[in-house]
């Protein structure tokens, strides 16, 4: 069974880019909760969802959409040109 890749990077302007396995996810550094530093944050790589460290924030990779409290605002992701949130 092969390991997982997987690369969290700070970008400049507040964004941090997630890589998995290939695929890549610019999301917004600070959570829309209460600023929670997401580049901290815990990454499921089978569910491409990311995990708020400070109070456990649940947010889609791809869609931004929140799939778990406390946080009910989207997070931030940057848009490719073709609409695609992968760049
Ligand atoms: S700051 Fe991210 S869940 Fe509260």
């Amino acid at each position: 069974m092969s390991q997982t890749d997987l690369v969290i990077e700070a970008l400049p302007g507040e964004w941090v880019r997630v890589r998995v396995d290939g695929r890549e996810y610019v999301i917004a550094a600070a959570c829309p909760h209460r600023k929670g530093r997401l580049i901290h944050g815990y990454v499921n790589v089978r569910k491409l969802q990311i995990t708020c460290p400070l109070h456990g924030s649940t947010f889609d990779l791809a869609t931004g959409c929140p799939v778990a409290g406390p946080g009910t605002d989207p997070l931030p992701v940057r848009q490719r040109q073709d609409g695609r949130s992968e760049l």
